[in-house]
């Protein structure tokens, strides 16, 4: 049975189009890559060229996979750059960035870069040009499920 607590709430959440809001996140369902397909096709091409379509704001998606690939399979650099050249920035994300170093899974790291990234673009890197897109966790979750199917380097 559901907290009460989230059930007296459930109609103001709604409103809010979030779960979140309420401390009792509904569990997610594993990533789907062809929900995600779908979703990068709305909410990404406005700035990226993906499947023939999409903005030049930004590079390719193609190529910002493999950026984000290069990112994470040298993720000990970016910290260590991040320390030296913005300490603030790096004490504010200490956390988020152990927990990429502390996988040491290729493809788990990059699943994991990819989802803290798309929470908070900047997390890592202040000078990024890619602000953050608004997406729900089911929504993050099915995007980096596509992202990863899309991987140049293994
Ligand atoms: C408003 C424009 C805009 C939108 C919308 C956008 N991006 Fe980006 N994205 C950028 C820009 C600009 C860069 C290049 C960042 C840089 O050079 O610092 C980028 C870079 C990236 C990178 C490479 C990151 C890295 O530094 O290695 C990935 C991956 C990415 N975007 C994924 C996405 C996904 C997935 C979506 C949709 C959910 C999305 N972007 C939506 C503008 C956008």
């Amino acid at each position: 049975m559901r907290h009460p607590r989230c059930l007296s709430l459930a109609a103001a959440a709604l409103l809010f189009g979030s779960w979140a809001l309420l401390g009792c996140e509904q569990p997610l369902e594993p990533g789907d890559p062809e929900r995600g397909h779908r979703l990068v096709l709305q909410k990404c091409t406005f700035c990226h060229y993906v499947d023939g379509r999409g903005g030049f704001i930004a590079p390719p998606l193609e190529k910002g996979i493999a950026l984000a690939e290069e990112v994470a399979r040298d993720y000990e650099k970016r910290a260590a750059d991040l320390e030296r050249l913005h300490p603030k920035s790096h004490a504010a994300a200490r956390e988020k960035i152990a927990a990429v170093l502390a996988e040491k899974d290729s493809t788990r790291r990059l699943e994991l870069w990819f989802d803290t990234y798309l929470r908070d673009t900047k997390f890592d890197n202040p000078m990024t040009k890619m602000g953050n897109v608004l997406l729900q966790d089911q929504e993050r979750v099915d995007i980096v499920a596509w992202l990863m199917t899309k991987r140049v380097l293994r």
